[in-house]
């Protein structure tokens, strides 16, 4: 990326990996939590906080998971103290993933009162059946209540996280679901198809042949997904993201789609700084025994050719519903779209997934349906 060497890091991701219980869907790393391990945990994070915060100033800070919202008070309130020591405190944007299982008053008007101001929750559905399909640990009824308790210690931008295209979810359950999740009234929306990532019990299913895929009906549910958002007042912004206005679109997440750098602390988390990419070890021992002894705990580092990283920009961008602007893509990373990519945007266009818009290039709604498969002929 074209970012100055001496500008100082402006998003923040923290990993928390762990969860009560695992679904049958999910390939984030994550164990179970003990008390014990949180406790380690939070003081390995305090470590690399400490090691990377020279080069942070955070605009946008995101705890994601894992369940960030299983850590008690004690363990939240120190991770609070470290982010003041280390003058990490004042993003415009502090996002904190919560399970409805996990939320009480107390820990929400904690989080509150030292600067997260939104949270996103995932209810996945709202159907009794599918969330016990799903292998979740809360029922609909802590999905509403969660919400409410939210609402109460003063949050008022909220995202819900859903999933569609469940094995043995019907369309009308499906409508049901949207239904009741756009009338709590959030200010953003999540909504992402089912992927079968290997090594999960859903994925061991499929190939055991319990079900099968309905590719049509995962297409009339992400219709009926775009449809019933817009009626709800919600703005598309990114294939799977939805806001009540541009000033609610998750600006950490529009940072990776804009290909920005971002340090990623925690197990298994991912960091992209000046163009080059690390990750941490994925397993809570060993990155914790790397901080106890005073390292960054890398498992690999990648530093990509020029090309290859304006590639993935360009991948990444094109799943905003913005597409890029011809000028921001160049400014970013150095390379032009028209040139490098000029036979790829045609052939989209041609296809009906692309278009020009003068001064850049977008994928239609039928584009975005199949965003992943129209971004892979950008990677070099
Ligand atoms: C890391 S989870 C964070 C939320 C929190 N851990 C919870 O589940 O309540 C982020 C979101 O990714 C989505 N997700 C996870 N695995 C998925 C999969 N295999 N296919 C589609 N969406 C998935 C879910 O909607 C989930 O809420
Ligand atoms: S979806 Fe959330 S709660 Fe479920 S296993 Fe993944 S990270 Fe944990």
């Amino acid at each position: 990326m074209l970012e100055s060497p001496s500008e100082p890091i402006g998003s923040l991701y923290v990993h928390v990996p762990f969860c009560a219980q695992k679904c049958s869907y999910c390939a984030f790393y994550s164990e179970p939590s003990s008390g014990e391990v949180i406790n380690r945990y939070v003081a390995a994070l305090v470590r690399e906080l400490e090691l990377v915060a020279g080069d942070l100033r955070p605009r946008t800070v995101f705890f994601g998971g894992g369940t960030p919202s299983l850590l008690n008070l004690r363990q939240w309130e120190q991770i609070f103290r470290a982010l003041e020591r280390f003058k990490l405190l004042g993003a415009a944007e502090w996002t904190v993933e919560c399970n409805p299982a996990t939320v009480s008053l107390d820990k929400a008007k904690l989080l509150r009162a030292h600067g997260v101001n939104r949270v996103s929750m995932g209810v996945q559905s709202l159907n009794e059946a599918l969330l016990d399909r799903l292998g979740r640990v809360h029922t609909r009824e802590m999905a509403f209540k969660s919400f409410d308790v939210l609402r109460q210690a003063g949050f008022d931008n909220l995202n819900l996280d859903l999933m569609f295209a469940i094995p043995g979810q019907t369309l009308a359950v499906w409508r049901e679901t949207l239904a009741e999740a756009v009338a709590m009234g959030s200010e953003h929306l999540s909504s992402y198809e089912v992927i079968y990532e290997e090594d999960t019990a859903l994925y061991a299913q499929l190939h055991a042949g319990e079900f099968d895929e309905d590719e049509d009906l995962a297409c009339a549910m992400y219709d009926e997904l775009v449809e019933r958002a817009a009626a709800a007042g919600f703005q598309q912004y990114e294939v799977a993201n939805f806001s009540r206005g541009a000033f609610r679109n998750c600006r950490h997440n529009v940072n990776y789609w804009r290909g920005g750098s971002f340090y990623g602390l925690g197990p298994s988390a991912t960091s992209y700084v000046r163009g080059v990419r690390t990750r941490n070890w994925s397993n809570t021992g060993l990155y914790c025994e790397q901080l106890e002894k005073g390292n960054r705990a890398l498992e690999s580092r990648e530093e990509l050719a020029p090309l290859a990283r304006a590639g993935e920009t360009a991948a990444f961008g094109l799943r905003m519903v913005a597409g890029w602007p011809f000028e921001q893509f160049q400014q970013i990373t150095g390379h032009d779209l028209r040139r490098e990519w000029a036979g790829d945007m045609a052939s989209l266009e041609r296809q009906g997934w692309g278009r020009f818009s003068g001064e850049g290039f977008q994928l239609t709604p039928q584009g975005l349906r199949f965003a992943d498969a129209a971004a892979r002929l950008f990677l070099r």
